[in-house]
């Protein structure tokens, strides 16, 4: 990677990352995304889903700069959530997300027997939702037998949480719910479903409806995304090279729709009008493949590593903001192909650049997953 971009987008991290976080602590919310230039929340108040990735840029700007006040807004966040750690009802498979991208590197980086509590909590609360037909439980209400691919990114938590207590249930029931997704989400050309319905008595596969993307049988770039980077993660965790396998299988197909401008849309098999982008996508799918290029042999690497570089580049290129116009760095998230907000700032897609810069300026950076 070339160091003079990597220097320049720290320097501007830095000094926008430290006014996102003076905004911050004037809020008694956790930023998701911005509305006339001031952090907003997300739509389920504490329990919103991505109430972890501030907290998460936060330890990652303090690795980064080993400034206090990144630790301090970290910890803020933690505590911040703890009103939704003790209410049943609000929780879903999203615990991942939250708590062990906060009290789990917490806990991995001080000691913290609290947050330690906090991230095992959150682990039970997961591994809780297993279905012994074989995968996790997404969400609540009427979707019993919801499996989503975005939950292979949540499952580094019952991983890691068989490795901090020794017991190896957490890590069975992850290794189960990933050997499903490969079955019943991967498509034979390296694509996914977003959801897949099961019959939650007998584990019949009952439908695949199009989620978050454009519709049944499409390719939603996030879900990609969350898939190309899970499986890997499942690998570093596992060593089970049929995670890698598939890892990389989700890559190709990654890669081959997103390298004519390098800005992913927010599904690959949408329209060709409207464009809508997703730059959540493009920086989790370069963390992953990061890691991708990390565990292949040596001449394998430079594929995955350049096409993150690629990806990190062209986000930035196009998609910054790097002003005090907005506390939040990218411009165009797109939450849901359907939903009628496109193009929004997401407090993500910051946190996954920001995990992506760390991994560029050092391969031994801690991996938060
Ligand atoms: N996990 C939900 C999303 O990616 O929007």
């Amino acid at each position: 990677m070339d160091a003079k971009w990597l220097e320049q987008v720290k320097a501007k991290l830095e000094a926008k990352m430290s006014y996102g976080l003076a905004k911050a602590n004037e809020i008694d919310f956790i930023p998701y995304t911005v509305k006339d230039g001031e952090w907003a929340p997300g739509n389920g108040g504490k329990s919103w889903w991505t109430n972890g990735f501030w907290g998460a840029s936060m330890w990652q700007m303090y690795l980064m700069t080993g400034d206090e006040k990144y630790k301090k807004g970290a910890e803020r966040c933690e505590e911040m959530l703890d009103e939704v750690l003790v209410d049943f009802e609000k929780l879903h498979h999203d615990v991942g997300f939250m708590w062990n991208l906060t009290a789990g590197v917490d806990y991995r980086l001080t000691g913290n027997p609290l947050s330690r509590r906090r991230w095992l909590t959150a682990a039970s609360t997961l591994a809780g939702r297993f279905n012994p037909n074989g995968f996790i439980r997404a969400w609540n209400g009427d979707r019993i037998g919801w499996g989503i691919i975005d939950c292979m990114m949540n499952i580094p938590l019952l991983y890691r949480a068989s490795a901090c207590t020794g017991d190896p249930r957490f890590k069975l029931i992850a290794m189960e719910h990933a050997d499903t997704n490969i079955d019943c989400f991967i498509r034979p050309d390296g694509s996914s479903n977003h959801i897949v319905c099961f019959d939650p008595m007998t584990g019949e596969m009952l439908d695949n409806p199009g989620g978050q993307g454009f519709e049944s049988g499409s390719s939603w770039s996030r879900g990609q995304a969350w898939a190309l980077y899970g499986f890997v993660l499942s690998y570093i965790h596992t060593g089970e090279e049929r995670y890698l396998d598939t890892a990389k299988q989700v890559a190709h197909y990654f890669i081959a729709n997103v390298c004519d401008d390098w800005l992913p849309n927010c599904d690959f098999r949408s329209p060709a009008e409207p464009v809508l982008k997703d730059d959540c996508a493009g920086a989790i799918a370069a963390c992953g493949l990061l890691e991708i290029a990390k565990a292949v042999p040596q001449y394998e690497k430079a594929m995955y590593k350049t096409a993150a570089e690629k990806l990190l580049k062209a986000m930035e290129a196009e998609h910054a903001d790097w002003s005090e116009d907005s506390p939040a760095i990218f411009k165009k998230c797109t939450g849901a192909y359907h939903d009628g907000k496109p193009h929004i700032y997401m407090v993500y897609a910051d946190y996954f650049f920001i995990e992506a810069v760390q991994k560029l300026m050092d391969e031994n950076a801690m991996l938060f997953w």
